[in-house]
C-alpha cells in the first residue's frame, strides 16, 4: 500500500536554480497572469460582470499581490550573495510589536505602553533571526518537559535565583541544563502536584483526576510561572495554555514552549485577549501580577467573558490596589465578584475558587450586576475591553458540567451552524492527509534520489516533533488527526481574521487555539515551534493583501533550528514560495500528490546555522 502511495508520488527536483533564472521565471509567470486576466475581465464584461463581482475584485487582488511579492523579491535580490543576512545579536530572542520605549514615544502610558503594537515596529529590515551561540536541539518529548538546554532560553542567574513562587521554585539549575521536578520524582516534595490536588477537593472532587467528571477539560493559565502546573494538567489530560504577558528576560511563555508546553504572549491591559467568549472551563492565576480590582474590575470582567457557564476561576493570592476599608466587611474584589454572579466555592489559605453561574439570568434578576452586552460580539482580534456581560444570548451557553464528553456530536456540530457530514469529511481528508505528511519529514527527501522511508527505513518517529502550529486550522481536523495517531504533539490552532470564525468549534473539542491576522508577526518567542503547517495560507493571504515575504521571515524566526514546514497551496503561490525559503538557506521540495488537482505540497526544514 505504501507503495502504491509512493508510485503515485512524484517529486519535483534538481539543483537550485539562479537567482536570474528564477526573476526570469517570475516575470514570465506574471506576464501570462496578465494577459490571463485581461482576457477573463473581458469575458466578464460582456457576460457576468455584475452576477459575479467578487470573483473578479479577488482575481484582481491576486494579481495585484503577486505584482507586489515580485517587486519585493526583485529588491532582496539586490543582495550580491542571494542569501540573506543574520540579524544581529540583540535579534537572538526578538519579537516584535513588543518595544516599550518606541511605544512610549508614541504617547501610550497607563500600561499600554506594555500592549502589542504592531502599528508601530514596523520595519523592512529583512534578517533571519539567529540562534544564541550555545543554542542545542531541544531534547525530545517527553524528556524535553523536565529538562531544558539553559542556553536556549534568555534567563539571567539572577532571575533564577529570585524565582520564589510555588511554581518557579521547581528548577535546578546543573551545568547547561535545567532540569524541573517531573511528577513521579518522589526525592522531592512537589508542590505542585499537592496544589492541584487541593483545586480539586476545593470544587468539590475527590482527586484532581477528576477534573473531567467536573467538566473541565481546558485551563488558560494567566501568568504560569515556568509552567509546571499546566505540565501536570496535561499530563491529567487537560489542555492547559498559558498565557503570559512579553517579558524580554526571564520569559514564562518561552520556557513553557521550550518545555514543550502550550503558551503565548498575551495580555489584557486595554484589549480583550484573542479567544471568544465562553471559550475555558477554568482560568487560573497564581501570583499572576495583575491587580484584579484595578480599573473597576474591567479585567474580572473579561475573565468572565472568555469562562463557560459554570466554569471555575481559581485565584492564588489575589492582588488587590485598594485595601480594605476599615469596617467595611468586603473587598472590593468581593464586591465585583458578587456582581458578577461568581460564587466563591471554597477559600484555603490564599486560594480562592469562584464558579461563574450557570443561569444568564442571574444578571438580571440580581440588582447590581454589569449590563448585558447587546448582540453577537463578533471576533476578539484587538477589541477594547469591554464593562458588560458577554455571551449570555449565546447558543454555547451551555454549563461546563451539561457537555457530553468526547468529540463534538451532531447536536454541537450543530450550535456551530456546521453540518456534520462537512465536519466529518474533513476529518476524513485530515486522517489521510497526515499519514502522507508524516513520511515526508524525513532528511531523505531533500537527498539526490528523494525518497519516504521505505520498508526498510523505519518512520519518523511519534515523537519527532513537539510544538506544532496549524497555520490556518479552519475546524481543527489535522490536531485531531494527529492526536488520534499518538504522535506526542499539542497544536496551536490559528484560525486567520478574514477566514470563517472556526475558533469556537476548535476551543470547544478542548483544543489549543487563537485568532491572529498574518499580516502581523505572531506573539511568540523565536524558535518556539518544531513544525508549522499551513493549508491554503498563502492564497488567503493574497486575498488579505499582506506580505507572503513578511510571513516566511515570521515563519523563520517562530520555527526552531531543523524544524519542519508544510505548506499547501495551489501551483503559483507554492511555486514562489519555495524561490522564496531557498533563498532563506530552507531545504525544500515541491510534492506533486498527482490527484489530478492544482494543489501541492512544499516540505521544507529550516537549516541549523551555527555563526
Ligand atoms: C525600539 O524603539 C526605539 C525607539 O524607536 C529604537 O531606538 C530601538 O532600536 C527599538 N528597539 C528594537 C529592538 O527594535
Ligand atoms: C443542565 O443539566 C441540569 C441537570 O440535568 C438541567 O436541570 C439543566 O436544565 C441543564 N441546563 C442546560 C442549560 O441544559
Amino acid at each position: 500500500m505504501r507503495s502504491a502511495l509512493y508510485n503515485k508520488l512524484l517529486l519535483v527536483f534538481g539543483p537550485r536554480p539562479p537567482l536570474n533564472w528564477l526573476l526570469l521565471f517570475l516575470v514570465s509567470i506574471l506576464v501570462l497572469i496578465a494577459l490571463l486576466g485581461s482576457s477573463s475581465t473581458n469575458g466578464f464584461d460582456s457576460v457576468a460582470t455584475s452576477a459575479r463581482p467578487d470573483i473578479f475584485s479577488n482575481y484582481r487582488r491576486l494579481k495585484e499581490q503577486a505584482v507586489s511579492d515580485y517587486l519585493e523579491l526583485k529588491k532582496l535580490g539586490a543582495n550580491p550573495s542571494n542569501d540573506f543576512d543574520l540579524c544581529g545579536k540583540e535579534r537572538e530572542n526578538y519579537v516584535p510589536c513588543y518595544n516599550v520605549s518606541a511605544n512610549q514615544l508614541a504617547g501610550f502610558s497607563d500600561g499600554e505602553e506594555f500592549d502589542r503594537h504592531c502599528e508601530i515596529s514596523r520595519e523592512h529590515q529583512y534578517c533571519l533571526v539567529r540562534p544564541p551561540k550555545e543554542y542545542k536541539i531541544p531534547l525530545t518529548w517527553p524528556s524535553g518537559r523536565d529538562v531544558i538546554w539553559s542556553g536556549n532560553v534568555k534567563l539571567s542567574k539572577d532571575q533564577f535565583l529570585s524565582s520564589g513562587s510555588m511554581t518557579k521554585r521547581l528548577m535546578l539549575l546543573e551545568e547547561n541544563q535545567i532540569s524541573f521536578h517531573s511528577d513521579d520524582d518522589e526525592m522531592t516534595v512537589d508542590g505542585v502536584k499537592d496544589y492541584s490536588h487541593q483545586i480539586a477537593e476545593m470544587i468539590g472532587l475527590g482527586s484532581d483526576a477528576d477534573f473531567h467528571e467536573a467538566g473541565v477539560r481546558n485551563v488558560l493559565d494567566i501568568g504560569c510561572g515556568f509552567g509546571s502546573f499546566g505540565a501536570h494538567l496535561l499530563s491529567l489530560r487537560l489542555m492547559a495554555v498559558c498565557v503570559a504577558a512579553y517579558e524580554s528576560t526571564g520569559s514564562q511563555v518561552q520556557l513553557a514552549l521550550e518545555r514543550g508546553l502550550p503558551a503565548i504572549i498575551g495580555n489584557f491591559i486595554s484589549k480583550q485577549l484573542p479567544f471568544p467568549s465562553l471559550s475555558y472551563d477554568m482560568v487560573h492565576c497564581t501570583q499572576c501580577g495583575i491587580f484584579w480590582d484595578d480599573k473597576d474590575g474591567m479585567f474580572l470582567i473579561e475573565v468572565d467573558r472568555i469562562l463557560k457557564p459554570g466554569g471555575y476561576i481559581v485565584l492564588t493570592s489575589p492582588r488587590s490596589r485598594q485595601q480594605r476599608n476599615k469596617g467595611s466587611i468586603s473587598t472590593p474584589l468581593e464586591e465585583y465578584t458578587q456582581k458578577l454572579c461568581w460564587n466563591l466555592v471554597a477559600k484555603q489559605e490564599d486560594t480562592f475558587t469562584w464558579q461563574k453561574t450557570t443561569d444568564a439570568r442571574c444578571y438580571i434578576s440580581k440588582h447590581g450586576t454589569f449590563p448585558l452586552c447587546n448582540g453577537d460580539d463578533g471576533p476578539s482580534y484587538y477589541k477594547p475591553l469591554v464593562r458588560c456581560i458577554s455571551g449570555t444570548g449565546s447558543k454555547r451557553w451551555i454549563p461546563i458540567q451539561n457537555r457530553t464528553s468526547g468529540s463534538l456530536g451532531s447536536s454541537e456540530l450543530a450550535i456551530h451552524g456546521i453540518n456534520p457530514e462537512d465536519f466529518y469529511e474533513d476529518l476524513e481528508f485530515w486522517r489521510s492527509a497526515l499519514r502522507n505528511y508524516w513520511s515526508l519529514l524525513s532528511p531523505l527527501i531533500f537527498s539526490d534520489h528523494p525518497k519516504r522511508p521505505g520498508d526498510e527505513d523505519p518512520m519518523p518517529p511519534y515523537n519527532m516533533v513537539r510544538n506544532v502550529m496549524d497555520m490556518n486550522a479552519h475546524y481543527g481536523g489535522f490536531s485531531t488527526a494527529l492526536l488520534e495517531a499518538r504522535k506526542s504533539v499539542w497544536v496551536m490552532n490559528v484560525v486567520p481574521v478574514g477566514e470563517r470564525n472556526t475558533l469556537p468549534t476548535i476551543l470547544d473539542q478542548g483544543f489549543a487555539g487563537v485568532l491572529h491576522s498574518w499580516c502581523e508577526p505572531f506573539p511568540t518567542y523565536p524558535r518556539t515551534y518544531d513544525m508549522l503547517h499551513a493549508k491554503g495560507l498563502l492564497s488567503h493571504l493574497a486575498t488579505e493583501k499582506c506580505s507572503t515575504v513578511d510571513l516566511i521571515f515570521e515563519m523563520d524566526r517562530i520555527l526552531r533550528p531543523e524544524g519542519w514546514v508544510i505548506i499547501s497551496d495551489k501551483v503559483a503561490p507554492i511555486e514562489a514560495a519555495r524561490t522564496l525559503v531557498t533563498q532563506l538557506r530552507w531545504e525544500a521540495r515541491v510534492i506533486d500528490l498527482q490527484d489530478g488537482s492544482d494543489q501541492r505540497l512544499l516540505v521544507c526544514q529550516k537549516p541549523f546555522v551555527r555563526k
